[in-house]
């Protein structure tokens, strides 16, 4: 099933990225184009999504034209479109998904619906990896995103079991708010990073709880920690070292959480990969500490521009997943889980 050769055009609109990817048999990116009304939300800490769902509108086709001419790739050379069919904000969403049931029957190609989780998942087999070092089954795949913090188990590209998650607040959106409380611009995780970074020391006169960390389950809880951080941040005059201080400690936190969550997940389900999706997977924190605490596991992350929603990774869960769906009767799904 996987050596039939396939040019797959990937639309993603879950939220306030427009993501237009073309990507040749599920790892080759012959192109990814990303507009994001991000700047647009700046000064409310958050997507707006009535403003995130009008930018969609104005971006999805100047997107698809841009991706088709960087690309040098015609219509008739794509075998099939793919759509991020949720979860997301339904305005978002709906530009999307109706834009490509609209190709799909114009063009009259098959239409594939992916679920955008699954898409995070498959932004680990996109270039530069090759066919011949991409992630092997099983391995467990966590998933940091804006909206969601999962841990998966997957035994193989279509049977994916669900580990555990947040049950409150998502990674990325706790640093989106710890930014916010700290002044620092959206989105927040970057910010963080920044401002952790130029922490003169590696300790922090701050300590911030661990949330479950040693709950023994798969789960997750973000929101004492941000309320710690907002207490902190409320009884004191913020400086340019403490607001360091606190992003760095804060960090930690988090990254320790998820770090000790997925070896252990790993050490539990005796599997000898571990892979990491969505926008924190951006984060070098994250990235240096799990590398250092995995010691004999394989550890892959995708390129930081594949980590933040895009549409190549669309095309690629969809080269794996091959979920054909009717043109017609395909509806965006804002609540679309495991
Ligand atoms: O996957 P994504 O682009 O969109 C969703 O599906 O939600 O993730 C966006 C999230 C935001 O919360 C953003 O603050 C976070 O990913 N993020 C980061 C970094 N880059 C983006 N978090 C921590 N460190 C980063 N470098
Ligand atoms: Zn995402």
């Amino acid at each position: 099933m996987y050596t039939i050769p396939m040019i797959i055009l990937g639309i993603e609109t879950t939220c306030d990225e427009t993501g237009v990817g073309i990507v040749r048999d599920g790892h080759e990116v012959l192109t990814s184009v990303v507009a994001t009304s991000a700047k647009m939300h700046e000064k409310y800490g958050g997507v707006v999504p009535e403003v995130a769902a009008r930018e969609q509108m104005k971006m999805i086709i100047p997107a698809i034209e841009e991706a088709f001419q960087q690309a040098q790739c015609k219509i008739p050379e794509i075998d099939a479109i793919a759509v991020a069919q949720g979860p997301g904000l339904v305005g978002s969403l709906l530009v999307g998904v109706e834009t490509a049931k609209v190709l799909a029957l114009v063009w009259n190609k098959p239409l594939i619906a992916v679920n955008h989780l699954v898409g995070h998942v498959y932004a680990n087999w996109l270039a530069p990896i090759s066919m011949s070092n991409e992630p092997s089954f099983p391995l467990v795949a966590l998933i940091v995103s804006g909206g969601h913090t999962d841990l998966l188990l997957m035994s193989n590209h279509d049977e994916f079991k669900w580990l555990g998650g947040t049950r409150d607040d998502a990674a990325g959106e706790v640093f989106d708010k710890v930014a916010r409380v700290l002044g620092l611009g959206y989105p927040g995780g970057p910010e963080i990073e920044k401002a952790a970074s130029q922490n003169q020391s590696v300790k922090s006169s701050f300590k911030f709880p661990r949330p479950m960390i040693n709950s023994g389950n798969f789960d997750f809880s973000f929101s004492g920690l941000k309320a710690a951080v907002a207490n902190t941040v409320n009884s004191l005059q913020l400086t340019v070292n403490s607001k360091a201080e606190i992003a760095y400690e804060f960090q930690e936190a988090v990254v320790e959480v998820l770090v000790s969550k997925a070896i252990r997940a790993a050490k539990k389900f005796k599997v000898r990969s571990i892979i990491i999706g969505g926008g924190v997977a951006a984060n070098a924190k994250l990235r240096q500490q799990i590398i250092r605490s995995a010691k004999d596991l394989k550890v892959y992350f995708p390129e930081k521009s594949m980590a933040v929603d895009n549409g190549a990774m669309i095309a690629a869960a969809a080269f794996y997943q091959r979920n054909l769906v009717n043109p017609i009767s395909l509806q965006a799904d804002p609540g679309l889980y495991f």
